[in-house]
This record gives C-alpha cells, structure tokens and sequence, in this order.
C-alpha cells in the first residue's frame, strides 16, 4: 500500500527509541525495567500507561490502546502512516526513500494537476450549462454548497475534455492513466464523462484524485466512478472527509453514509461532518482513518433489507478495530428515504436527535443475535453463545471486550469468566457448558494455545526464533495461526536484527494486526535468555500432537461414514485414552 520500502520501515523500526518517542510528548517515569506515565489517550489519576524499551511496545492496561512507535505517532498526533514515518525519519535524521524500480519514479504530481485542471475545466463548464444549473435547483442545491464541493458538469460531447487539454500522445496517455478518457477499439480516444454532474473525490490534502459522475435525470448507470488508478483506491477513500475536516476543527462525530449527495444535502443543512464510502463496504482500512478524526462513528443505513445487511458487514468489519475511546453506533433510517431526502423533509435538528439515538455496536449486536434464536429455548442461549463466539474473538482485548462479554453472559445466564474462556478456546461452546470431565484436556484447544504462546514468544523475542531447533516438518502441520507462526519464524531468521517493533509493523494492514499487538501486550514472563530453549520446545509439542490427531480425525470421520473394523476400533480407543493421561511433560496451556 505505502510506497516506502519494508527494508526502510524495519530499519527505521530498530534506530527509533520509542522512550523518546513517548517521552517527548508524555512525561515518563522510570519503574523498573519499563516506564509509566498517565495514558495520553484516555482521562486517568494514576498511571497505567507502560512504554518498555526491550519490546519497543507502549501499552495502557486502563483503556487497552497499545503499538509501537510508529502507531504511537499517528495516533497520538494524527498522523497518517506515510506522515508518521517520515516523521520520525526526520528525528532520527534518515531520508525516506521512495520504492525504486522505473514504475514508481513516473511523477503523480503530473496526474494531480491534470486531476485539478479536469476538475476546473467542469466546474466551468456547469456555469454556462442551463439544463445542470436546472438539475441541481430541481435537487435544491445552492451554489454556495455546490462550490464547497466543487461540484462540475461534463458536457454532451464525445470529446469535450480532451479538446481541453490538449490530444498529443503524452496528453493522452495521461489522461487514460487517469481514467479520464477510454480508448475506442476501432482507435481513438474519447471522454469517459458526458453530460453528467460532477462530484470530484479528494484525498486527505484536498487533491482531486477521481471523480463521480450523475446523469441530469433518470439513465443508467446513475453514477459513474472513475476506474482504480494510481491515484484513487476505491476501498480506501472516503467522499467529503476533507471537506469535513475543512469545515471543522474538532469532529466530535463522523457520519458514515452511502451516497453523494447524502453529503453534499447534509452539508446543505448544517451537517458537515458526514462522509460517503464510494459504493463499497466500509472496510477496516476506511475505520482506521475515520478513528485518528474523531472518537465516535455512525453509520448510517436504510432500514430496508439491503440497509441492514449492509449495517452487518460494516458491524464485521469493524469488530477488530474496537477499542476503549472509540464508539460506533448504527443508524437505521425509514424505508424509502436517504439521508438527503430526509433532512430536507424534516430539517437537520429533527436528523441529529436521530443521530443522537443511534444504537451502539454493542447494542445493535446483541439485538441481532437475540433475534436470530429462540431465547426461550433450552439450547436458545447456548446458540446464543455460539453465534457470539466467533464475533467476540474479534475485538481485540480490552475493556469493551469485557464489557461485551459481560452482558452476554447475563443474556446466557453464565458466568462471565467462563464465557471470556469459551470465547477465547476454539472448542464450540455447547461442550463448554458441560462439566468438564475432569483433567481431561481438550488437545485441539490446547494446541492452538501452544501456537499463540509461540507466536507471542516470537513476536515479544525475535532472537528466539534463531536460537530455537525448528522441528523440520512444522510446516506440515495443519492448524490456525500456523502459516502465521512460519511467517514470523521466517522473517526473524532472515532479518537477525528485527525487533518486536519491526515484526508488529509488517502486519500494519493486515487483518492480524489487532491480535499481534494484543499477544505483544500481554507480559510473558520468559527472559530473553531461555526464550529460545521454550520456543524450540513449544514448537516439538505442537508437532508431536499432529501425528495422532490427525489420526482420531481420519478414524472419526470413518466412523461416521462407513464404520470401523475391529482393530481400528481399538486404535481409536487407544488414541484417545491417550488423550486423557497424556505422555508429554510440557504445559497444557498457554
Ligand atoms: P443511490 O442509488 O442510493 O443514490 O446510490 P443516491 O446517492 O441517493 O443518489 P441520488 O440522490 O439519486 O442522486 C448510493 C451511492 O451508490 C453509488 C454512488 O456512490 C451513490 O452515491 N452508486 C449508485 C454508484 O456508484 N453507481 C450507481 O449507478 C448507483
Ligand atoms: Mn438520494
């Protein structure tokens, strides 16, 4: 996604001291081997903020939020990533490079001017167009607002922007690069926008980086979006997020809506702190944004059936990014109206008392899964626990997760901690409330402990993956979090000098990151010294189950197909007596 070089970031990731880092911004306290200070990101009298230079890692046991220094800069100064790193390049006194290889040095500034003069050119245009002026009237739009979002209009003619700015071949060639103008098959270029109003797309600074297009009218399609170009990702833009943010100094709230003129009519009427994903779903990536603006989200969604589903999806994808500070709440409207149509029909103070009723996440889920199971049932709450599990193992630790888990289990009717410990194993929840048969110890469950203790080894002592004897058919081993695991064995042992830091930022945009930085944060109390020696042993423990559970799959699965004979039978019982008393020595959990 960055154009800046992995071996850059894991360089910089080693000379960066997060002491200083932190320490520059919070006053820190030395205590013991780490520092404490009152946590920056939450309102605290006693301290219970921890930055450890060993692990390069902060972490805030009051309100959960963690990272390293590079996430401590965008989130403690609002940075973006590419902002944040160059940031701290610069107090180390390093250059950024940019990726090298021919592609990447084409200039973009080039395709930023040609976006802005497109731009200019259709915002002209809709002065002289009587039929666009009519349309936008027709839509109630002013031209003060219309201005603020440099709302154009692309002529009829086939040919009109590329007459505009000019058709020698580098023109051109531009031009498509932009996605601005589609090549005929017979030869010739023409005009992908035509007689169209049209909403330019910014980025964070205010660049016009694409462009979506409403025919006057009914046609279809209604809207057309420019293509993903070397500009405009699709997934990671948010439509009206800088004007929001020219509007506004502080954005107590954000509202997430879906089209186009939802922002520009809510702006209309005084709401300037809504933004628009561009016909896709709102991804982790667009959150992430959203979150170092402001501390509350709201999503906004037709009440109809298309609406919630789509209210599920976001509420999905927003589950791992969930976070003490941070607030996400959902926003049903009535059927047949959107955002636009309905401030205009009731005035924006009736819309902010709905938005200031949304329904939080926590609610909303609840509700949700309530209404999908007969809670008068007998099974009923445990299907309710068994929906929630999979959703719960994705908010990262922390106190909103124990809130969660709290009111779940007086749904249930458990107790807390044994819920917290259903969602945390793997092992369907139906088993979990039954008396356990005593010391019998659940292999699958305490495999995939055995993972998370070695990836939490690795990431907290990237030495150890050196150290330890990696058993050779590791690999072959089929469990969750295992390619993981290689991974992270792999990059230690090529990249020797890798610390906790580096390790956690490869992960920066993928969808392990939150769990990563949840095991960092968790102290594992194993010095750096026999890290190794553990690893090495953990890691022949997990290879050692596979054998025989593999087995019990195989034999269970003929069992329920056709049946054992006599000796597979006796070998089924034996594997699995063998599971009760089992011969390892090591731990059985982690
Ligand atoms: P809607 O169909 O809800 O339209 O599409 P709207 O925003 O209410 O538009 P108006 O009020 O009729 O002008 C919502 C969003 O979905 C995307 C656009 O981003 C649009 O704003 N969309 C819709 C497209 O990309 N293409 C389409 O053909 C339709
Ligand atoms: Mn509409």
């Amino acid at each position: 996604m960055s154009r800046i070089p992995q071996h850059f970031i894991d360089d910089l990731m080693s000379r960066v001291d997060i002491i200083e880092v932190v320490g520059t911004r919070v006053p820190l306290k030395k205590a013991g081997r780490e520092y404490k200070a009152c946590c920056p990101f939450h309102d605290e009298k006693t301290p219970s903020f921890t930055v450890s230079p060993t692990k390069q890692f902060y972490h805030c046991f009051g309100c959960g939020a963690h990272g390293t220094a590079l996430g401590f800069m965008m989130d403690h100064d609002h940075l973006g990533f590419v902002e944040a790193v160059e940031e701290l390049a610069r107090q180390v006194g390093v250059e950024v490079p940019k990726e090298a290889g021919g592609q990447d040095r084409r200039p973009d500034d080039d395709l930023y001017g040609l976006m802005e003069k497109t731009a200019a050119f259709y915002r002209d245009e809709l002065k002289t167009s009587e039929e666009a002026i009519a349309y936008l009237k027709s839509r109630g739009l002013d031209g003060e607002t219309a201005g603020r979002f440099g709302i154009g209009y692309a002529p009829r003619q086939w040919d009109s922007l590329i007459k505009h700015v000019g058709s020698t071949e580098s023109f051109l060639r531009r031009l498509a690069d932009c996605g601005l103008i589609i090549e005929r098959e017979q030869g010739g270029w023409y005009d992908r926008f035509r007689d169209r109003i049209m909403f330019p797309i910014r980025d964070a600074r205010g660049r016009v980086i694409a462009f979506g297009g409403r025919v006057l009218g009914t046609g279809e399609p209604k809207y057309l979006n420019s293509p993903e170009t070397r500009l405009f990702h699709k997934g990671r833009e948010l439509y009206g997020l800088f004007e929001a943010r020219q509007a506004l100094r502080d954005i107590p709230r954000l509202l997430v809506v879906e089209g186009y003129m939802d922002v520009v009519g809510l702006s209309q009427a005084g709401i300037r702190w809504s933004v628009a994903t561009l016909g896709t779903a709102t991804t982790a990536d667009h959150l992430h944004r959203l979150f170092r603006l402001t501390e509350t989200v709201v999503f906004c969604f037709d009440g109809d059936r298309a609406g919630r589903q789509a209210a599920w999806r976001a509420l999905e994808n927003a589950l791992p990014g969930l976070s003490e500070g941070r607030q996400i709440r959902f926003l049903f409207l009535p059927e047949g109206e959107d955002p636009d149509s309905l401030v205009r029909k009731e005035g924006a103070d009736r819309f902010q008392d709905r938005v200031d009723g949304a329904l939080p996440l926590s609610d909303y889920l609840l509700e949700h899964l309530q209404s999908q199971v007969d809670m008068s049932a007998l099974d009923g709450r445990a299907r309710l626990a068994e929906l929630a599990r999979p959703l719960l193992a994705r908010i990262p630790d922390g106190i909103y997760k124990d809130l969660l888990v709290g009111r779940l289990a007086k749904l249930v009717g458990v107790d807390p901690d044994r819920l917290t410990g259903i969602v945390a194993g793997d092992r369907p929840p139906d088993r979990g409330f039954r008396p356990a048969a005593r010391g019998a110890p659940r292999p699958g469950n305490a495999r995939s402990s055995l993972i998370r203790q070695a990836i939490a080894l690795v990431l907290q002592h990237p030495s150890s993956a050196s150290a330890a004897t990696i058993p050779a058919n590791l690999a072959e081993v089929t469990l969750k979090g295992l390619p993981l695991l290689c991974e992270l064995l792999e990059i230690c042992r090529e990249t020797p000098d890798i610390g906790t830091a580096g390790l956690i930022e490869r992960w920066r945009d993928k969808p392990e990151y939150s769990h990563l930085l949840a095991l960092v944060a968790n102290e594992l109390l194993i010095s750096e010294e026999t890290a190794g020696v553990v690893l090495g042993d953990t890691l022949r423990q997990i290879v050692v189950r596979e054998g025989p559970e593999r087995r019990v799959e195989a034999l269970l699965t003929k069992a329920r197909s056709g049946g054992l004979d006599a000796a597979e039978k006796e070998e089924l019982r034996d594997l699995l007596s063998s599971r009760v008393s089992p011969t390892g020595t090591g731990s059985q959990d982690g």
